[in-house]
């Protein structure tokens, strides 16, 4: 790598240049843009086949119906990302047929199966809550044009999705009985599980690229914050418990359970009782993958080959 072209880059980005095409990037500003716009086009592709397998459960035929315009967006958002990294040379023939399952960058969140309406508006109201945070951020800051253009479309319909799921909540909550049982066990397991996926903290994260291009703004633990802060009230607001909590001393919302810690995928379960644990657990767990990562991939390629089989026999 040319440190001086990176130093210097950098240094025209501080200063509030905006890249406008792959010819003015160097190769550490492309190859962090790449992993970014990969874990956003993944995690936008498999929220669709996760959303699905929970719309079976839609109370009703219109219900239904709006999970579908959802999981229609994500795809939309999906190829949004993938076209970017088509500009910069990355075939999106090899990023959605070519790759193994495990080679996908999605968060482990999405690897789980989403069996039911509540678990479905659950992941809206959590899951869409942090892909609207982290993509605002993006927006906010990202130095490259293309990227932030398409964001804007991104921005408004994460925040649909996100209403959908708080909306819905409020709704199962004022039901009562099994429906805020049921709501209450999603929180239980998807609260944590989108506390993780924001990553190392900031006293343990390596220097990051992607602060230094200004591919985004804010640090893990800052937009981990941010989530709680929308997330915690709400729940509060619902009287739905959440292992987590303001503290006027720090300024700041705690968690009340240790940070990371081991999660039973059979039973949807975080084992708080048996303590804290090393990140290296944690990336070996999100390296193995969760139960539905190769279904989920396979439900998105299954109409690709026969479609190749239709068009040979053409
Ligand atoms: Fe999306
Ligand atoms: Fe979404």
């Amino acid at each position: 790598m040319n440190q001086l072209a990176e130093q210097q880059l950098k240094e025209k980005i501080r200063q509030g240049h905006i890249l406008e095409s792959p010819d003015e990037m160097t190769e550490g500003y492309r190859k962090a843009l790449i992993v970014q716009l990969t874990v956003q086009g993944d995690t936008e592709l498999i929220s669709a086949p996760a959303y699905w397998m929970a719309a079976q459960d839609a109370p009703s035929t219109n219900t239904q119906v709006s999970a579908v315009a959802i999981i229609q967006d994500e795809l939309a958002h999906a190829n949004i990302a993938y076209r970017l990294l088509e500009d910069m040379g990355v075939s999106r023939e090899y990023l959605l047929y070519e790759r193994a399952p495990h080679e996908f960058k999605h968060p482990y969140g999405f690897d789980q199966p989403l069996e039911s309406w509540v678990e479905l508006v659950v992941a809206n109201g959590f899951f869409d809550r942090a892909g609207f945070t982290l993509l605002g951020d993006v927006f906010k800051n990202t130095s490259y044009g293309p990227l932030k253009r398409a964001l804007v479309k991104v921005d408004i319909e994460e925040n649909f999705h996100l209403r959908h799921g708080e909306n819905w909540m409020k709704r199962l909550v004022k039901l009562g009985g099994e429906a805020r049982e049921k709501l209450q066990r999603a929180v239980d397991w998807m609260f944590p599980m989108t506390i993780e996926w924001f990553g190392l903290p900031d006293d343990l994260k390596r220097h990051s690229g992607q602060l230094d291009y200004k591919l985004k703004g804010m640090t893990n633990d800052e937009l981990r914050q941010a989530w709680m802060a929308a997330t915690v009230p709400l729940c509060e607001s619902l009287g739905l418990k959440a292992p987590a909590h303001w503290d006027e001393a720090q300024q700041k919302y705690v968690l009340e359970y240790p940070f990371p810690c081991r999660y039973d995928a059979a039973a949807k379960h975080w084992l708080f009782d048996e303590g804290e644990i090393s990140w290296d657990e944690v990336f070996q767990r999100w390296k193995a993958r969760g139960p539905m990562n190769e279904r989920y991939v396979e439900s998105v390629r299954r109409s690709h080959g026969s479609m190749r089989k239709l068009l040979q026999v053409a």
